[in-house]
């Protein structure tokens, strides 16, 4: 794997590549690589000719007193990764933005909801560093993690509606041995708090087991996932559409179950599907 810190190289590096007929293959990450990631270069790799890996923790997507200056890195361990995951270039800039940077994307609605509402200008900030990183990087198709559902659905708007050239293709979430979703910041975790945070899915499989038995009311169903829940704070735990991201009663048809909470100073984040077509 090879390393490019500077965005104006790879970006001519890209755009030749793309001339000569190569598709390019993108997975974006903020470091600290895990399997879940590892999942995403896995799906992409066969795709494209060309396989880049960015690793960039963009300040734009942190709110004042969120974890971006303790953000966890490990950058020996990442380049190990991308090597064994056939990754041929490893996009390392230093800093993404000019000094007077000016331009945001913003997507409206999609982001009203979930993360978005709890997380000001979190998704402006993922589409703005993820339209940039696109724009140099060039890529025919780019991978995401269904980790961050609502993520994903953004993204994939942003480039239907900018009329981006770049196939969005979704990854399933991966589990750790004990159920908690794969996440960088399991990394701060104590070991008491790591036993509760398995709550998390618990209670999103809870409400997926009781709308499979056939319970379709919201109320009870989201009363069931909190029961379940033992965190410091939840942020939310929600039942929506998974296209529209839109409150769903009765629970029936495409839908999927959210859930965010706090660890200690530790926000986890997971979903699940509660109909096989979504
Ligand atoms: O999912 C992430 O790790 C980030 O939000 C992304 C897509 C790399 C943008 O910074």
């Amino acid at each position: 794997v090879r390393s490019v810190f500077d965005p104006t190289a790879l970006q001519a590096q890209m755009l030749a590549l793309r001339a000569s007929g190569k598709r390019i293959g993108f997975v974006p990450t903020m470091g600290l690589l895990h399997r879940g990631h590892t999942s995403l270069m896995k799906v992409a790799r066969p795709l494209c000719d060309h396989l880049v890996v960015s690793i960039y923790v963009n300040p734009l997507q942190f709110g004042p007193g969120e974890d971006l200056d303790r953000y966890p890195r490990d950058p020996d361990g990442d380049a190990q990764k991308c090597r064994d995951a056939g990754v041929d270039t490893l996009f390392l800039p230093p800093d993404l933005y000019h000094p007077d940077h000016a331009t945001h994307v913003n997507v409206s609605g999609l982001t009203g909801c979930l993360c978005g509402a709890h997380r000001p200008g979190h998704f402006e900030g993922v589409t703005t560093v993820v339209a940039r990183l696109f724009g140099i990087i060039q890529p025919s198709l780019a991978v995401f993690g269904e980790k961050d559902f609502q993520q994903l659905a953004v993204i994939r708007r942003m480039t239907r509606d900018l009329a981006m050239p770049v196939e969005v293709l979704g990854a399933p979430l991966v589990r750790d041995e004990d159920g908690v979703a794969l996440s960088s910041r399991n990394a701060f975790l104590t070991a008491e708090q790591r036993v509760r945070a398995r709550t998390l899915h618990q209670a999103l499989y809870a409400m997926r087991s009781a709308n499979f038995k056939g319970e379709t009311d919201r109320t009870r169903l989201l009363d069931l996932g909190r029961s379940c829940l033992d965190a410091d704070a939840i942020d939310y735990l929600e039942i929506l559409h998974p296209h529209t991201l839109e409150p769903l009663n009765p629970v029936t048809g495409p839908s999927r179950a959210f859930g965010a909470a706090h660890y200690g100073r530790t926000r986890l984040i997971d979903n699940i599907s509660l109909s096989d077509d979504s």
